[in-house]
């Protein structure tokens, strides 16, 4: 079996803590079972790439368990759990081409090595499986029937794609399901990232100026879970909707201009580029720490920080100091690269649990209606939606009323009123 992962002989922990993250995976483990028993992906190869951890790992248990062939790439070069991907290849026989720091090229490398096993479905983290099937490896784009797509930054791509004619099969915005990003990007990202700047800095949150940039469902998670914790939390943003959304969330919203000069702790969430750039870098405080969580490492002007800089050290594991000419230190988290997978282990298994029951039921979907799909990007189809927050209330125990008759008559009909 072909594969390329850092050390087969991490295995061990890698087995425990997919073990751990199955415990709070109770949706995709009905999904599971049913599988195991239904067999409904049989004959499908699955191109997977995505971040390599404990509750991707789950997932694809989950598929190959339902009849798919997977092979798993990473879908960023610092995301991979190294321990993970060893006990994916050595105990569930599903090969992964992923190392965590690998560099850009072997990152490309990995992503060519699962399109060689010719996938018919594709599973993206951001759109580079797609991208690069689209582009340099066109030849394999006709056996693909359809794919999925986990993130918003690949569902802006991917719409980018379909709407210049380009997009060749049809692909499922998994995003874009409620049971997604309510949960995932919201409650998801705020804890991770959060969790990451702690464990790269261990520095205090309490007391802190934490600047979020980007009031997206990721912002809204990060600056709620920031102000949780004790820090006093400034807003930027460029969409006059989610500002104002900030404002009467109770946070202070800002130009960047302004918060580069009070903030401690600065976080970028917004999937754009050059979100902070040299003219906030000149008017930081000493000190500063800057981190991205946007899907990519475009957000921080790192080549310019760079060049303002007169030296560089890494200081601890993942906090990259910066000397700036007037000697003042700015610190960068991460590479800045996702800093919740980075520099902690990505969202907690409870929220994945929706994100990838939807993976796995939209695939079974897709596998059984690709042939009336035009090549577009769709929605989550809504009953998905609404029966993976079934089963999900139903594993947290909570019930919830039903409408009664009066009140079924009531809703559909316009006669009632004052
Ligand atoms: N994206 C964010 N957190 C993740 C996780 N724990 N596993 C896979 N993809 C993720």
């Amino acid at each position: 079996m072909k594969h390329d992962i850092k050390d087969a002989r991490l295995k061990d922990t890698g087995i425990l803590r997919i073990e751990w993250a199955h415990m709070a995976m109770p949706v995709l483990d009905s999904i599971r079972k049913r599988f195991e028993k239904e067999r409904p992906l049989s004959g499908l190869v699955l191109g997977a790439c995505l971040h390599v951890t404990t509750e991707t790992a789950n997932l694809a248990i989950t598929l190959a368990g339902g009849g798919a062939k997977v092979f798993l790439c990473a879908s960023n070069p610092l995301s991979t759990q190294d321990d993970v991907a060893a006990a994916l290849v050595t105990e569930y026989e599903i090969p992964v081409f992923a190392v965590k720091g690998e560099d850009n090229n072997t990152y490309y490398d990995h992503i060519n090595a699962v399109i060689d096993e010719k996938p018919t479905v594709t599973m993206d983290d951001g759109a580079d499986l797609v991208s690069t099937l689209h582009t340099k490896r066109k030849d394999n784009l006709s056996h693909v029937i359809a794919g999925t797509e986990e993130t918003t930054t690949g569902v802006i791509r991917l719409k980018s794609m379909a709407a210049q004619g380009v997009l060749q099969y049809p692909i499922v915005a998994v995003n874009d399901a409620s049971t997604k990003h309510f949960f995932d990007n919201r409650y998801g990202t705020g804890q991770s990232t959060l969790d990451g700047v702690i464990r790269a800095t261990n520095r205090l949150i309490a007391g802190s100026v934490f600047v979020v940039a980007g009031y997206g469902w990721c912002g809204k998670g990060l600056a709620m879970r920031a102000r949780g914790m004790g820090a006093n939390v400034i807003v930027t943003e460029v969409d006059p909707l989610m500002a104002l959304e900030a404002v009467m969330d109770g946070f202070s919203v800002m130009t960047m201009e302004k918060a580069a000069k009070v903030g401690d702790f600065f976080v970028t969430v917004t999937g754009d580029i050059g979100v902070i750039r040299p003219e906030h870098f000149k008017v930081m405080k000493n000190g500063a720490v800057l981190a991205n969580s946007g899907h990519f490492n475009v957000e921080l002007d790192l080549e310019s920080l760079e060049e303002m800089s007169k030296t560089k050290r890494t200081i601890r594991e993942f906090v990259v100091e910066h000397v700036l000419a007037d000697g003042k230190r700015i610190y960068v988290l991460g590479e800045g690269r996702l800093i919740n997978l980075a520099a902690a282990e990505g969202h907690p298994s409870a929220v994945m649990d929706m994100s990838f029951a939807n993976q796995a039921l939209v695939l079974e979907y897709v596998s059984k209606n690709y042939k009336t799909m035009k090549k577009d990007v769709y929605p989550v189809p809504v009953e998905i939606d609404k029966e993976i927050a079934r089963l999900k209330l139903a594993s947290m125990g909570v019930t919830i009323d039903t409408l009664t008759p009066e009140q079924e008559k009531y809703l559909s009909g316009w006669e009632m009123g004052t």
